[in-house]
């Protein structure tokens, strides 16, 4: 009866029970690079649903009248809504949705013409935090994760005119990764790009292709695997080295290794190579450079030879568009890291899009990828783990193709506990098991008692990172040199975090906080210690440009995390941009 299903809907606590099935992980995806892809960004209706009315009362069934033909009172109108253009960050559409977090609806209609023995996935680049996607009247699946691609197979569901709707949430919540508290912006949507990938029935689902990773660098490794589990071949084809190559397929796996001396890829001569695989009627390409990125005792090797990673950090974060920054901005950003001298940067705390990866790959510059495994994790609860997990296998899956990524970073400052311990082994594990062609590590914290780097995740880790704030929150400079006296580790470290507040224009003494001179002092002091100590390896100082930030509320900073080399606009170089730079640049010379 249309009275109780009515009712039924406002006493309905569990309400989102029935959509914790289909969930979207990195097993869902299909490579994308070379294929036939129908767009859906552009023009989508939308609603905030801060009660979360679309999935309690099952929006997307549409029912107009009961089963006696009543006309039950419906509370949206999906066509007459207002529009926002997909994909963005809603915060930043709207002064009223600045501060917005809980749910929205967007949806809009789109004509398909569906082809004969084709699959069809929608892809979604990302959408923070949870999605959930129906198609036609029918629940196609969710998505947990703010920063990795959702992928669903829609072909049994997609007709000539369509209705998709996709509620987000971006709530923060405790049991999430991140967690409730972080210290960046919280932006909401969907703000990647969607997409429908059309593929063959039968199709490449995935393929990996490096150099072996053996210290000869004149071997390419190739692997494919296939939608089915049948036995047939692939051919893989990378023209420019005269390579054409079958790769056996058994069971819809296959793997081959071709003898190759490729012009090696980095950052100073970042060469790559059009790569095209194909198998049956399908066939997929990707842009592919080659090196090796290994450790040796506490050197980092680059293609063999002892490389510093002289970096900084980078969230994703824009003044207009929040996370959904343009190529231009990510151009941008790659730019004046180079400019500052760096031939690396840290992707902090969260996978960027794709594309700055594949633009690091262009441009040359070497990434440090991370997951949001953020401070204070529910590290005893499973699901939180699941969920973690899968974020870095997303990405693991997304960007293992891209020369610039070298580093997968499992999380960032969490206290050494045995439960964190046993959950960030298992991830560092996972990386390990699924790339054996990059390194794996974690921005740590120092031991504040003994000054000491005692990290226990450490002895899991490839590289390890460690944030400082000597200068800043721990007055004592002369605890950094100290600090690297107590800690001998046998493999290579980078300082992944120093830095200081600085409001742009604001000056002031060198000893008073949120000057540009205080700021710039902090970095001479830094460096003079850093420069010194043989086995660190990188650094990546806090930050490039100032960011939003909600925790950060004094006059200085209003609600901006000031620890930028830059204002957030970019327009502005602050002094300590140039002692940065002045190092770096007498660190090349002298290399
Ligand atoms: C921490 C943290 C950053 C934060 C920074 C700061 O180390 O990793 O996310 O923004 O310090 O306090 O500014």
């Amino acid at each position: 009866m249309a009275q109780d299903k009515f009712m039924s809907d406002i006493h309905l606590e569990g309400y989102t029970d029935k959509y914790e099935y289909r969930q979207a992980t990195a097993d869902d995806s299909v490579f994308a690079g070379g294929r036939d892809i129908v767009s859906l960004n552009g023009e989508w209706n939308y609603a905030v649903d801060q009660y979360d009315t679309c999935i309690r009362q099952d929006w997307y069934k549409e029912r107009k009248t009961d089963d006696k033909g009543f006309t039950l009172p419906v509370d949206y109108s999906f066509d007459e809504w207002e529009t926002m253009e997909l994909p963005c960050c809603w915060n930043t559409k709207a002064k009223e949705y600045l501060l917005y977090e809980g749910s929205m609806v967007f949806t809009r209609k789109f004509t398909y013409q569906p082809a004969y023995d084709e699959e069809a996935y929608l892809r979604i680049g990302a959408a923070n935090y949870i999605m959930r996607v129906f198609l036609n009247g029918e629940y196609v699946g969710m998505h947990r994760g703010g920063s990795t691609p959702a992928y669903f197979i829609v072909t049994d569901m997609l007709k000539d005119e369509n209705r998709i709707i996709i509620q987000v949430d971006n709530t923060r919540r405790p049991e999430q990764v991140p967690t409730e508290n972080t210290d960046w912006f919280n932006y909401g949507g969907i703000y990647r790009d969607i997409e429908i990938i059309r593929t063959p029935k039968i199709h490449i689902k995935d393929i990996s292709v490096a150099l072996v990773p053996d210290g000869t660098f004149c071997s390419i490794r190739a692997e494919v695997e296939l939608s089915a589990p049948i036995d047939t071949a692939a051919i893989i084809g990378i023209s420019e080295l005269g390579i054409k190559e079958t790769i056996d397929i058994h069971s819809g796996r296959g793997a081959v290794v071709i003898e190759a001396r490729p012009e090696l890829w980095s950052p100073e001569s970042p060469k790559l190579y059009d790569v095209e695989v194909s198998c049956l009627n399908d066939r997929v390409a990707d842009r592919i450079g080659f090196r090796e990125i290994a450790v040796k005792g506490r050197e980092i090797l680059l293609n063999g030879k002892p490389v510093f990673l002289h970096g900084v950090s980078c969230h994703e974060d824009s003044v207009k568009n929040g996370k959904a920054l343009t190529d231009e901005e990510r151009k941008e950003n790659i730019r004046i890291a180079k400019e500052l001298g760096c031939n690396f940067m840290r992707i902090a705390h969260y996978p960027h899009h794709e594309n700055m990866a594949k633009l690091a790959d262009e441009m040359g510059m070497l990434l440090w990828e991370e997951i949001p495994v953020y401070w204070a994790i529910r590290f005893t609860r499973e699901k939180t783990y699941y969920d973690a997990h899968n974020q870095l296998r997303e990405l693991i899956k997304r960007d293992k193709n891209r020369a610039s990524v070298i580093i997968w970073s499992v999380g960032n400052e969490n206290v050494d506990t045995d439960d964190r311990l046993s959950f960030m082994k298992r991830l560092a594990d996972c990386a390990h098991e699924m790339d054996k062609t990059r390194l794996v590590s974690a921005a740590c914290l120092v031991d504040g008692q003994e000054n000491r780097i005692a990290d226990r995740l450490a002895q899991y880790l490839d590289v390890i990172g460690i944030n400082e704030y000597c200068g800043w929150y721990d007055p004592d400079f002369e605890r950094l040199p100290a600090l690297m006296k107590n800690s001998a580790p046998d493999k290579p470290v980078i300082i992944t975090e120093f830095g200081a507040d600085a409001l742009t224009g604001h000056h002031g003494a060198i000893d008073e906080k949120g000057t540009e001179e205080c700021q710039a002092y902090v970095y001479e002091r830094q460096i003079e210690v850093l420069r010194d100590t043989d086995n660190i390896k990188g650094m990546t100082p806090w930050i490039l440009y100032d960011f939003r930030c909600p925790r950060r509320t004094s006059f200085i900073q209003k609600y901006y995390n000031r620890k930028g080399l830059l204002s957030e606009d970019k327009s502005y170089r602050k002094p300590a941009f140039y002692v940065l730079q002045k190092f770096y640049n007498e660190m090349n010379e002298n290399k």
